[in-house]
């Protein structure tokens, strides 16, 4: 595949990665993703914005030589995580005269993680201009999407904004632009789940910062740029600030059918109350999917049987993965089955303590659930229902 243009002297330079499967060896890529770079070339100076995986090194290097690039006077590093900053080191060997732009946090990092030397790295502040000639490019410091150092890159006379990771996707297409808003959007707010939905303090201020610069582009660091700015941000500005829906995400597992048969009956009670449930068979489940259904949720409900006294280790795994995204949920039951003793509900509770979430009483029962125990799930079922709505949850 060719460089493609996105206005003269700016081309998309990275790499499309159709094959990748799994991301930092835990989440998974149905669709694989892209590892955006994008050069810009001034009047006077000639800049690559981040580079791309290690891995991904030839596709970049083929760009960089179609579009006959002998020189480079800087390569912003946006972000320090290696996907995009790893083929800094070969770079600053084929470009002996280029100098690493990135925020005085970061430069440690490039430092630390690719040994980049120090003589060759230039930090700039918030909001720092540099011109390349007919061109300025501006700094806008935005830490916590994800990583602490991360900072996005505004090309002022194109309006075009390099948000690296944030509004990111991790799709493989060769759609240079957004064409299938439906499809983006999922792809989209998997990813933010995944990594960004743990800052959206940080987010929702990045978010506010960004209203004062005019857009007509956004090119992310993962999956195809928005030529419609207005369709991302306003999706952000919904996962991020909307209330809960009166939802139910119920992930669970189950040994011998007694913790299905409670699932089952709270997912009908639950339903009959007017309350939509997503319910999630962790002996298959892909956690991505799980975080995205995380995202709107009001209520998480874990069904676990026990194993060895504690919860079941792939329950445990799930609830440490929802611990750790902190979805904005505002409600925590825990229901299943044990054999002859159990621990599970205390051991598992102790496990999500990120969740600011009221714990609802647990329905736990010795082998299959009995009268008094369906009971107990209706009556969780109706306490749930009945706090969705003082929340106005819709
Ligand atoms: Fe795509 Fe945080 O790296």
């Amino acid at each position: 595949m060719k460089p493609r243009e996105i206005r003269p002297g700016i081309h998309a330079v990275g790499a499309i990665d159709w094959d990748r499967r799994l991301f930092d060896s835990l989440i998974p890529l149905p669709d694989g993703t892209s590892y955006n770079s994008y050069l810009v070339r001034g009047s006077e100076k000639t800049v690559l914005i981040d580079t791309v995986d290690p891995t991904m090194e030839h596709e970049l290097s083929h760009h960089l030589e179609d579009l006959g690039c002998r020189h480079l006077d800087y390569v912003v590093a946006n972000h320090a995580e290696q996907d995009h900053s790893g083929m800094l080191p070969r770079l600053l060997e084929r470009f002996g005269q280029a100098r690493v732009l990135c925020t005085p946090r970061c430069k440690g990092m490039l430092m630390d993680f690719l040994r980049v030397p120090e003589d060759r790295i230039t930090t700039v502040e918030d909001r720092q201009t540099i011109s390349l000639g007919d061109r300025t490019l501006e700094f806008i410091h935005a830490a916590w999407v994800h990583w602490p150092e991360t900072m996005i890159t505004y090309l002022k006379e194109e309006k075009l904004l390099f948000s690296c990771d944030l509004f990111g996707s991790h799709l493989a297409t060769t759609d240079l632009y957004v064409t299938d808003e439906g499809r983006v959007y999922e792809a989209a707010k998997r990813y933010y789940a995944e990594i960004m939905m743990p800052f959206r303090a940080n987010i929702e201020k990045h978010l506010e910062r960004l209203k004062g610069y005019e857009i007509d582009i956004i090119g992310p660091s993962h999956g195809p740029m928005y030529r419609r700015p207005a369709f991302i941000t306003e999706a952000y500005r919904g996962w991020v600030l909307d209330k809960p829906r009166n939802e139910v995400v119920l992930p669970y597992i189950s040994m011998h059918g007694s913790t299905r048969l409670m699932v089952e009956y709270l997912v009908g009670a639950l339903a009959d109350r007017g309350v939509a449930v997503k319910q999630f068979n962790l002996e298959s489940t892909d956690v991505g999917k799980l975080a995205m259904a995380l995202v709107d949720a009001g209520t998480l409900v874990i069904g676990v049987p026990t194993v060895l006294v504690g919860p079941h280790p792939n329950v445990a795994q799930a609830a440490f993965l929802a611990n750790a995204i902190r979805p904005k949920l505002q409600f925590v039951a825990i229901i299943g089955s044990y054999g002859w003793g159990s621990k599970a509900v205390e051991q598992l509770g102790a496990m999500i303590p990120n969740l600011k979430a009221e714990v609802l009483p647990a329905v736990y029962c010795k082998g299959l659930p009995k009268g008094e125990d369906l009971k107990a799930l209706d009556t969780l079922a109706e306490t749930i229902a009945q706090r969705h709505r003082e929340r106005g949850f819709a």
